[in-house]
């Protein structure tokens, strides 16, 4: 039995998972759904954003499909309370370390791109973000100098086997597409980033295959607007891979166009779409459900090793916005049912 667990957590969570069990029922009618409560929705009915029951369901399943959590209502409780630590909570219990975030521009969309139609076009990278260690992780503190000034700090740090397991994947993933990684770091002042660069170098050796090479993080900002074309494979820390993936998310349209994969060191993975619960829209079936259908694939191809019905539903969405099918994020005036429909019917 290949079991899924169905975290649709907050606001459109449900509304967008919705319609990625829909297309994966249709294609992979062997699937086993168990739905759990996460999020703000959890918090309500059983106190935790993350109850146990959940992070077992999550720990038993092949692979975890994801809404979002976020709920305004409980934007004023202790950290530990609040909705999103849900996440951090399944990529710790899960053993997650590695997030994948592709962004490529859909044929059709070049006018929802924050770049010129001719340089977006271009865009086809995915960026691979260290998720367990660096500045969110390290010692942090608040205090007063030594003159009475108010401080504050956090440690950016990463040891050797933390490099090198997000380096693999880095290369592992540069395998599957077109053979370039570049890593991007902050070697010229920081000694973490001058340690990453060198154990990244070494990892290389593995892969005489790939063409690496490696970039300061504030020029891989210039050159994602710049000359985004020019990337394939990006491989980072924590910190710069957050920034970057924000970044190159708005340079390829939309926000409720972009999947997420999080993978650890088993085939097991949680995927979601890159936004959040979007309480602003949530309820009136507005919500683009291309971001879940299309986190859907990713779970096809690395957890599940369907890479063939991954290929078919990544078709069927690129068919659909070729055809003209349009939320209103995208300019149109489709319903998240409607958007459904229309990729179902291009399933073929
Ligand atoms: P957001 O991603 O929820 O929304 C940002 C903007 O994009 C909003 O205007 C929203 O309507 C729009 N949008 C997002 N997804 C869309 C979709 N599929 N179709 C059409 N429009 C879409 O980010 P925001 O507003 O900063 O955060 C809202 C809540 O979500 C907060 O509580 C935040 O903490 C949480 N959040 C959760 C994430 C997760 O579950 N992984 C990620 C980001 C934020
Ligand atoms: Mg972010």
């Amino acid at each position: 039995m290949t079991l899924i667990a169905l975290l649709a957590g907050d606001g459109i969570g449900p509304e967008v998972t919705a319609q990625a069990r829909r297309v994966l029922e249709a294609l992979a009618p062997d699937l086993v759904f168990e739905e759990g409560a996460v999020g703000g929705a959890a918090y309500r009915t059983q106190g935790h954003p993350l109850p146990p029951e959940t992070l077992a369901l999550a720990k038993r399943s092949d692979a975890v499909l994801f809404g979002a959590v976020g709920d305004p209502a409980f934007d004023a409780l202790e950290r530990a309370m609040r909705p999103e630590q849900a996440i951090l909570g399944l990529r710790k219990g899960l053993g997650l370390f590695a997030n994948l975030r592709p962004a490529k521009l859909f044929a059709g969309l070049e006018d929802a791109s924050a770049l010129k139609p001719e340089i977006a076009r271009k865009i086809d990278l995915v960026i691979v973000r260290e998720l367990t260690g660096d500045v969110y992780f390290g010692d942090k503190g608040r205090g007063l100098t030594r003159t009475g000034l108010r401080e504050g700090h956090d440690l950016m740090r990463y040891d050797e086997v933390e490099v090198a397991r997000i380096a693999r994947v880095g290369f592992e993933t540069a395998r599957t597409r077109r053979h370039k990684l570049l890593s991007v770091d902050k070697a010229n002042v920081l000694e973490t980033s001058q340690l990453w660069r060198d154990v990244v170098n070494e990892v290389a050796r593995d892969f005489p295959d790939v063409a690496l090479s490696h970039m300061y993080v504030d020029n891989a900002a210039m050159q994602l607007v710049r000359d985004p074309g020019q990337f394939d494979t990006i491989v980072t820390g924590n910190l710069f891979g957050d920034i970057l993936s924000d970044q190159a998310s708005m340079c390829a349209g939309s926000i409720g166009m972009l999947p997420s994969a999080a993978l650890g060191s088993s085939a097991q993975g949680m995927y979601e779409p890159i936004h959040g619960s979007a309480p602003d829209i949530a309820g009136q079936g507005k919500a683009n459900p291309c971001a879940a259908i299309l986190s859907a694939a990713m779970m096809l191809r690395h957890s599940l090793d369907r890479a063939d019905v991954a290929d078919r539903i990544e078709t069927a969405v690129a068919a659909a916005i070729l055809a003209g099918a349009r939320t209103a994020d995208l300019g149109g005036s489709m319903s998240t049912d409607a958007m459904g429909d229309a990729i179902m019917a291009q399933l073929g």
